[in-house]
């Protein structure tokens, strides 16, 4: 009898830690009796005639790729399969391309590790092509509804915080102004969580309309009155305005959204404005090119375990979740419907402006 298989592919941004998932879900897998394929380039890997992928073993997927950022198997953020942009401008729907690679693999399920636009991608295959699905939630950006945390995150923050204390002692040196660009699209967890962690005197985020009376007026304050010859400011790619714009966003080759660059912006109003020397460090990548931090790995290899668990008890259709020190398990569907941006009622945002931090508003 032929072995039990099992599919795994990464799929959207790369973060760190998708290969901690990959080792924990082949190590989980492979001790449960099942063969584990890795589905190459996400979704672009069945797309053709065969379907491209690797078997994954507990050799291969040791300690040391664990520690490594990115993911082995390749993934795309491009290339949505129901509207598919051909070579020659056209729109074509390939799902039927992909279900029919995937059932060629004679897999028992297929485990995807992506964030909300894979995660509502794959779902919507696995259901048209009757695929045994399980999500695994990654993303630097911490948006996807249901969890707590989603794998890349962590390292995102640690990094976007340790940019900061690099930031501070060139601010104080030179009497500066320093701006520190951080991703996160939509969601400005990045933006907050390491802005406190980093000591930013101004918080800027895509959930807080900000204005430049307001940013000014704390800068002023804290040269002027407050004496200190420097100011921390952190901001998130996708901030803004009272009156709803967000500025410098440009499309990608599939007319999508890509932010990038607001910094600059920012940094000329407030030059302009205060008179400050200002500098920008748009940290871009960075955040998500790197070794996972402790936190990444660990949830990483909780969510593979879990992953396994759900296949073995044929449980599908289900996005394994952190909780509470706790993985459980959530309905693909709620996930992706309950979009999971910054709180600003809640504990993060009233931390910090009970620790003076403006947020432009
Ligand atoms: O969704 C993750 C993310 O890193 C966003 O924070 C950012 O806006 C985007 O991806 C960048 O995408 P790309 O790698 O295509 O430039």
């Amino acid at each position: 009898m032929s072995k039990k298989k099992i599919g795994v592919l990464t799929s959207g941004g790369d973060c760190a830690g998708l290969n901690a998932t990959l080792r924990a879900v082949t190590h989980a897998g492979v001790r449960s009796g099942y063969e584990i394929i890795g589905i190459e380039d996400g979704t672009a890997g069945l797309l053709g005639d065969t379907p491209r992928y690797r078997i994954l073993t507990p050799n291969m997927m040791d300690t040391i790729v664990m520690r490594q950022g990115g993911t082995i198997l390749g993934t795309t953020n491009k290339g949505d399969p129901f509207k598919f942009l051909m070579p020659d401008g056209s729109i074509k729907n390939r799902s039927e391309e992909i279900i029919a690679n995937l059932n060629s693999l004679n897999l028992d399920a297929l485990i995807g590790i992506g964030g909300d636009g894979s995660m509502a991608i794959l779902r919507k295959l696995a259901t048209q092509g009757n695929i045994n699905l399980i999500g695994i939630p990654k993303t630097i950006d911490n948006d996807l509804g249901k969890t707590e945390n989603s794998v890349g995150f962590e390292t995102a923050v640690w990094t976007a915080t340790e940019a900061l204390d690099r930031l501070q002692p060139t601010a104080a040196s030179h009497d500066r102004v320093m701006i520190l660009e951080v991703m996160g699209r939509d969601a400005g967890h990045i933006a907050l969580n390491s802005g406190i962690a980093g000591g930013a005197d101004i918080i800027l985020i895509p959930e807080i309309p900000y204005n430049f009376d307001s940013v000014n007026k704390r800068i002023i304050d804290i040269r002027e009155k407050e004496g200190r010859n420097f100011v921390l400011i952190i901001i998130s790619e996708a901030i803004k305005t009272v009156d709803g714009s967000d500025v410098l966003t440009s499309k990608d080759s599939e007319n999508q959204k890509r932010y990038g660059g607001v910094g600059h912006y920012i940094s000329e109003r407030i030059t302009e404005d205060t008179g400050f020397e200002t500098r920008v460090t748009v940290l871009g990548h960075i955040q998500r090119g790197c070794p996972p931090i402790p936190m990444d790995r660990l949830i990483a290899s909780a969510f593979g375990v879990k992953a396994i668990e759900l296949v073995k008890q044929q449980k599908f259709d289900r996005m394994v979740a952190w909780s509470e020190r706790e993985v459980i398990d959530v309905p693909i569907s709620e996930a992706i419907a309950s979009y999971q941006d910054v709180d600003i009622n809640a504990t993060m945002v009233k931390t910090a402006r009970a620790l003076g931090i403006c947020f432009g508003d």
